[in-house]
């Protein structure tokens, strides 16, 4: 997938451009990666986040893993080799978003470092941004919303994370939320007060 087999192609340069789009919407557009174990609270708290940031008048969209799984990543399993495509993919597609000027947030356990670092290298510095949604593995697995635990625990499910496939914890991830010991309203506040900080939503307007 690394090569590009379409060299005859030649970009074509837009009059509306990702700085006008911005200035429309009153806010920068960034990549908001939410990253952790399956049940650690990703996709809860990147919609949370989202809600509270449209209440803001700010322009998102939330790219969820199991949505996506459905639809664009529908061809790929849980192989190592999957999960890098469908980071791959998923990396591409909210680069897009953010060309359109829309912050972009997306809940996926992409649980490998090198996957993670590839999408960051993908857009400007600073405008990736890892979250990581710390929460143990005795916390996710207790929890067990959709039962998966105990089925990978039992052997019907192969290559599940953090039983039987990796997790590689993110070094210096941009914000760490203990999503096993926070509330869901102050792990939202924590990242809207994070990107007032980063100058993404500013104060007063937003
Ligand atoms: S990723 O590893 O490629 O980033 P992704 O976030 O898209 O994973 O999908 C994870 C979701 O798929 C989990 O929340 C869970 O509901 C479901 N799932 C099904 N099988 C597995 C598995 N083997 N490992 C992890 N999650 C799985």
């Amino acid at each position: 997938m690394e090569q590009n087999k379409s060299s005859d192609v030649v970009w074509h340069h837009a009059t509306v451009t990702r700085e006008r789009r911005q200035a429309l919407n009153g806010h920068r557009s960034v990549m908001l990666w939410f990253t952790g174990l399956s049940g650690a609270g990703k996709s809860t708290l990147a919609h949370s986040v989202e809600e509270h940031l449209y209440q803001l008048g700010c322009r998102t969209f939330t790219f969820d893993g199991d949505n996506v799984r459905h639809g664009l990543c529908s061809d790929l399993g849980f192989s190592a080799e999957d999960r890098v495509e469908n980071i791959r993919r998923v990396g591409e597609m909210a680069k897009l978003f953010l060309e359109a000027g829309v912050i972009a947030l997306t809940a996926f356990i992409s649980p490998f470092r090198s996957d993670r670092e590839k999408v960051r290298s993908l857009v400007p510095h600073g405008e990736f941004m890892e979250i990581y949604c710390r929460c143990t593995l005795e916390v996710c697995e207790e929890r067990d919303v959709k039962g998966l635990y105990k089925r990978a625990r039992a052997g019907e499910i192969k290559n599940f994370t953090g039983i039987s496939s990796p997790y590689e914890e993110p070094v210096d991830p941009e914000l760490v939320v203990d999503t096993g010991a926070l509330s869901l309203e102050d792990s939202v506040s924590m990242v809207v007060e994070f990107l007032r900080d980063r100058g993404v939503i500013k104060r007063g307007n937003h």
